[in-house]
Parts: C-alpha cells; structure tokens; sequence
C-alpha cells in the first residue's frame, strides 16, 4: 500500500513538474513576445520618425508628454480639499468603516519630555529589513542595533514564518548581546495600516509595499509575536508598545523639539500621523480626560495621535482626476491593485517604476536614444528610485551620473540631449511627489492650526533625494494658511528611538497611574 501511495505521489509529482515545466516555457514565451514585439515597435518608430526631429523639436515634444505629471496651484488646491475631506470621514464614527483615509488613533497621548531613561529593545518592520536595537537613554541616546533581510519569501508566505523569523531575528540578538537576564521594555514598529485597540493592541487592516502573508490580516501583530516567541520558547520580553514609523518619527523629534506635532514618512511608502484635539476624534472610544502629566510634557491641550494612513488617498476615485496612465499601469501591476493610490504616486517603491514608464513612452516615440530602448529599460523595476535622486545630483547642464546609470541600463552612447530629457523626467516624477505629500502636510498643519509647528521627516526619497526638502517648502509655504509657520525637520531613526521613546513614555505614565 504505501509503496503504490509513494508511486502514486511520485507520478503526481512528476506529472506537477511537467505542468510547471509547461507553464514556465510559456510565461518565458509571452515575455520574450512582449518585450520583442515592443522591440520591434520602438525600431520601427526609429527609423520612421527619428530623421525628422531636431534637438529642440524633440525637447518640446518631451516637454509636451510630461506635462500631465506636472501638478498646477489649483489642482493641488483641490487635491487639499478632497484629503481635508477623507480625514473627517476617517475620524468619524458613521463614515470610518467605509473611509479610505483611516485615521487610527494611536493611543500615543504623551509626548517625550526629554527625560526619558532606561533600556528598551525595540523592533522594527516595515520594509524590506528588519532591524533589532538596543536603545539607552540618559542625558544622550545611544544605540546598537543589526539589520536583518526580510527575504521575499518570507513577505508574501504565510504569516507564521513572517513572526517566526521575527523571534528567531530577536532571539540571536539578544544572545549576542548577552541581553539573556534583563526583562528589557520592548517597543515593536509595524509599519502597516492597523487598528489599534490600545497601546499594545493592533489589527492589522492591509498589508502595503509588496507584503502579503496570509492569516495576518485581522489579526493582532502583538499576539501572533508572542505566540511566535513562545513557540521558540527561548526568550522573555515585555511588550510595552506597538506603533507605526509615523509616530515614532514623531516621538523621535519631539524628544528634543517641543513644537513637533506631525510625523511624515516619504520612504518605501508614505504615510504621516498629527496630534489631533480628542474633541475632534469620534473614534475614540475612551474616557475624554487629561493625559496624566508630570508638569514637563509638552501637550497643552487633550490630545492623540493619529495616524492617518494617508497612502490609500485616492483608493475610492478621488484622486483620478490626477492620476496618469502610468499610475493606472503600475497599480494595475501591482500586489495589491486599487489600493493606496496616492502612496503609489509618492513614494520610493514605485518612483523609479513610473519614471521608467515615461522613458519607455518616450523611446516608443523616438524621442529617446534614437528611438531604441535597451532589454534592460524595457525590464519592469530596472529604473530604482534612487537613480532619480543620483541623475538630478549631477549639478546643472553636467551629466555625470545620469551617462553612468545609462550606461548601467545598456546606453552607451547617450547624446547630451539625451541625458537632459531623462532628467527632466525624473525632475517632472520627483516634483510632482514632493509637491502631493506638500499638500498633504498642509491640510495636517491647517487642521492642527497652531502658530508655529514642526514637521519631523523620516525615509529614503526625503533622506536622499537632493531637492525633495527644498520643494516640499516651497509648495507648504503656497498651501498653509496665512500665519502658520512650520519647519521640516529630519528625524534621526524615528523608527528605533521613537519605538523606545512610545515605550518609555508608556512606562512613565503607568508609573504615574
Ligand atoms: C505604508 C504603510 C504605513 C507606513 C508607510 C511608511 O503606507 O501602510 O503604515 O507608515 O508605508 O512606511
């Protein structure tokens, strides 16, 4: 019996392979004919069109296509009003469950006093690396911390091995760092839309940027990590805190600067969370009282945090009348099509991904590289975001790293005017993101509607990419109210800190209690 169920299973197996087999000649065929039939469309535009066109013709034409991704005055006037809208739905009772922008409380009602000490491990998840810190705070803060890859696997199987190779991250690192004996504070940043129930409760409501384990969704983060510790039965820890990077680049700035009142993520993916007057927060399902204070926090009036989630703006239509064909075809591509729209215009994730379809658009048209485009360039996800940030470094009317990415991507005899309609691309892709998330900050600062407030930054396009700072600024400054000053400031790994700072801060109100 069991050797004709082992055949059985064995023929199965080979019969599956040869199914596998077939399946990936075809996946293999339809690319090959994909990417040639475009080959051959983009030679055959060449030869036909290419003759014809001087420099300054092409550089109009160039001009011409990438218009629509340049955003005018009004509408991002009206891209303020719909978000100003959404944020209400999200923030009240009737219209929270269908809203799109969900504005969770965060149960974070304290903000650092500065003074915060002790010893905390915090996590962080909510990319593609996962970090471990050991985080100190006395008069300085000091850190060590270890990265680990999350590899892709991991992020789109099953929810278990997601938390499992969590703890198993957690526990090499406590023994490393000889950490076996202290019950240290814990505080864990999950950077994804979750409802929290409390301080240490979250249910994850959608996975974003490219994960999708199953069986999480729903689920409380904080439960299936402590299941997934006590499985491995190794280690001990306290949890005093989950949160999102929004908040603990909040946290993280606040700790020092005591206008902070908004936390703002432009990275992998974007994101931004505010202090918003409880009044104002139908949601909130606790008693309405002052937060505890010790005579140094910061907050004057009763407040939450709230983390907006502003990445799925748009997933209900309103942004359509923004959006392009290249924001259509990479949601369309996407793990998770039709959700956070405007997360898909902004951030780093997608970025090189949309200015790579306007290249191609443009060979098509034989305005690029004489109308022929590389294997590589017509490869989905060859152009990284960070390309965009290195071309617009190289300074003007110099094209330095723009010839050397090229050259990465198989052009090796780009003309200058080349280089300067790619850059324009990338100016064109990057301005219209840094001036979406301006106006989102602006409806935050317009709703806290303090004099002056301070906006702490976090993630990689910010970070790196050479103007993104300068043009946020100039497009707040056009979008605030008249009066309100504000200042966008980087925060030093709000993720890690800001995870230890939530911690600490819960500590010293639950002493207070
Ligand atoms: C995504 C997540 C959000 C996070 C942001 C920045 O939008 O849904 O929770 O804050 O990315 O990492």
């Amino acid at each position: 019996m069991e050797l004709v169920a082992a055949a059985d299973s064995d023929e199965r197996g080979l019969s599956l392979l040869k199914v596998v087999n077939v399946l990936q000649k075809v996946v293999v065929f339809v690319h090959t004919f994909t990417v040639d039939k475009l080959r051959s469309q983009l030679t055959r535009t060449a030869s036909e069109e290419m003759p014809h066109m001087s420099e300054d013709i092409i550089e109009a034409k160039v001009r011409e296509i990438c218009q629509e991704l340049v955003l005018s005055p009004e509408v991002l006037k009206e891209v303020c009003d719909c978000l100003q809208e959404e944020i209400n739905k999200g923030l009240a009772k009737d219209s929270h469950p269908e809203a799109t922008v969900k504005c969770f409380p965060t149960y974070v009602r304290e903000l650092p006093n500065g003074k915060e000490e002790g010893r905390f491990l915090a996590l962080d998840l909510g990319g593609t690396n996962f970090r471990v810190l050991l985080i100190e705070f006395s008069s300085k803060c000091r850190m060590d911390s270890k990265i680990y890859a999350v590899p892709q696997p991991i992020m789109v199987g099953p929810g278990d091995g997601l938390f499992d190779h969590i703890a198993e991250c957690l526990a090499s690192f406590i023994k490393e760092r000889n950490l076996g004996n202290e019950l240290l504070p814990l505080g864990f940043t999950f950077s994804f839309p979750c409802k929290q129930e409390g301080l240490t409760k979250a249910r994850l409501a959608q996975w974003t940027k490219g994960f999708k384990c199953e069986g999480v969704e729903g689920r409380d983060v904080v439960e299936l990590l402590k299941q997934a510790i006590a499985r491995r039965g190794d280690v001990q820890i306290k949890i005093c805190a989950v949160l999102n990077d929004t908040t603990g680049t909040l946290m993280s700035c606040a700790w020092k600067n005591r206008n902070c009142r908004i936390g703002l993520i432009v990275g992998t993916g974007t994101n931004a969370c505010y202090m918003e007057k409880l009044e104002k927060v139908e949601l909130w399902d606790e008693v309405i009282d002052d937060p505890p204070q010790d005579g140094d926090t910061h907050i004057e009036v009763s407040g939450v945090v709230i983390n907006t989630e502003w990445g799925a703006f748009g997933d209900n239509g309103c942004l359509d009348f923004v959006r392009t064909e290249y924001d259509n075809n990479i949601d369309s591509e996407s793990v998770n099509p039709g959700k956070q729209l405007y997360e898909k215009m902004i951030s780093g994730m997608y970025m090189g991904e949309i200015a790579r379809q306007v290249l191609v658009r443009l060979v098509s048209e034989g305005l690029l590289f004489g109308g022929f485009a590389s294997d590589i360039l017509l490869e989905k996800g060859s152009f990284f975001t960070k390309y965009i940030s290195e071309i617009e470094s190289d300074k003007s009317g110099d094209f330095n790293n723009c010839r050397a990415i090229l050259e990465e991507l198989g052009f090796n005899d780009a003309t200058d005017a080349d280089c300067a309609n790619v850059r324009h691309v990338c100016e064109c892709v990057s301005r219209r993101a840094a001036n979406l998330t301006a106006a989102g900050v602006s409806v935050l600062l317009n709703r806290i509607g303090e004099e002056s407030v301070t906006v702490a930054v976090d993630g990689s396009v910010y970070r790196f990419h050479p103007h993104f700072h300068n043009l946020m600024v100039e497009q707040i400054s056009q979008l605030v109210k008249p009066g309100i000053k504000f200042d966008l400031m980087l925060s030093e790994d709000g993720s890690g800190r800001g995870a230890a700072l939530v911690a600490a801060v819960a500590s010293r109100c639950a002493a207070m209690r």
